[in-house]
C-alpha cells in the first residue's frame, strides 16, 4: 500500500504530466509554433518600455523629493545651523503629539512615523559626520556622551513602537522623550557645537557642512 506522501508525489507527477501535455497541445493549437511558454509576446517591447519609464519616473520623483527635503535644510546655512533647524522641527513634532488626545490614534501614529524619520536622518548626519569630527578634534568625551543620548532616543522609539497609541501613559512617555531631546539639543547648540566650530578653519567648516548635507540628502 502506498504511503500518503508517496501517493501525493505520484498524483503530482501524473498531474504535471497531464498539464505538460495540455500545455504543448495548447501551444500548437494556438498557432504559436515553437514559441516558449515564457515568451514575452509581441507587446513585450512597449510594456517593458513603460515599466522602465515608470521606474525612471519614480526614481526622479524620489530624487526631487529628497532635493526639496534636504534643500530646505541646506538653506539654513552652516552645518550647525542646519542641525539646529532640524532640532526645532523635531520639537515641533513633539508639540503636535502633546496636543493630541487618546482618541486621535491615527494622528499619533502618523506623527510618530514622522518623528522617527526626522530623528533617523538627524542621528545619521551627526553620527556619521559631526561626532567623528569631534573625536578627531579631541572632543571624544562630548561625542561619546551625545552618542549615548542617541542610544536612549532609540530606546524611546522602540518602546513607543510597542505601545498602543491610546495607552494612558503615552503622553507621559512623549513628554519624557521630549525632555531628553530638548536637553540634548541644548547641549549641542549651546556648548559643544560652538566650541568645536570656533576651532575650525573656513575650509574645514565648509567640508563638514557639505558632508552633513550629503548624508541628509540620502536619508531624506
Ligand atoms: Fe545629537
Ligand atoms: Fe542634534
Amino acid at each position: 500500500m502506498a504511503t500518503r506522501t508517496q501517493s501525493r508525489t505520484s498524483n503530482r507527477s501524473s498531474s504535471n504530466r497531464s498539464n505538460s501535455s495540455r500545455s504543448n497541445s495548447d501551444n500548437s493549437g494556438s498557432g504559436g509554433g515553437n514559441r516558449s511558454a515564457f515568451s514575452w509576446g509581441e507587446n513585450a517591447g512597449p510594456m517593458l518600455g513603460a515599466a522602465l519609464a515608470g521606474v525612471a519616473l519614480g526614481f526622479a520623483a524620489n530624487f526631487g523629493r529628497k532635493a526639496v527635503m534636504q534643500g530646505m535644510s541646506a538653506f539654513a546655512g552652516d552645518w550647525d545651523e542646519v542641525l539646529a533647524a532640524e532640532h526645532d522641527a523635531t520639537l515641533t513634532i513633539f508639540d503636535k503629539m502633546l496636543a493630541t488626545d487618546e482618541t486621535q490614534t491615527f494622528k499619533r501614529r502618523m506623527l510618530l512615523t514622522k518623528l522617527c524619520h526626522s530623528l533617523d536622518k538627524h542621528a545619521y548626519e551627526e553620527e556619521m559626520v559631526v561626532y567623528p569630527a569631534l573625536r578627531e578634534a579631541n572632543e571624544a568625551v562630548d561625542a561619546d556622551h551625545l552618542e549615548h543620548d542617541h542610544g536612549q532616543m532609540k530606546t524611546f522609539i522602540y518602546e513607543l513602537g510597542q505601545m498602543e497609541t491610546n495607552a494612558p501613559n503615552w503622553l507621559e512617555r512623549i513628554r519624557e522623550f521630549r525632555q531628553l531631546i530638548s536637553r540634548h539639543a541644548h547641549m549641542e547648540e549651546e556648548q559643544v557645537f560652538p566650541r568645536f566650530k570656533e576651532g575650525l578653519s573656513e575650509e574645514q567648516n565648509a567640508r563638514i557642512t557639505s558632508m552633513v548635507n550629503r548624508d541628509g540628502f540620502w536619508m531624506a
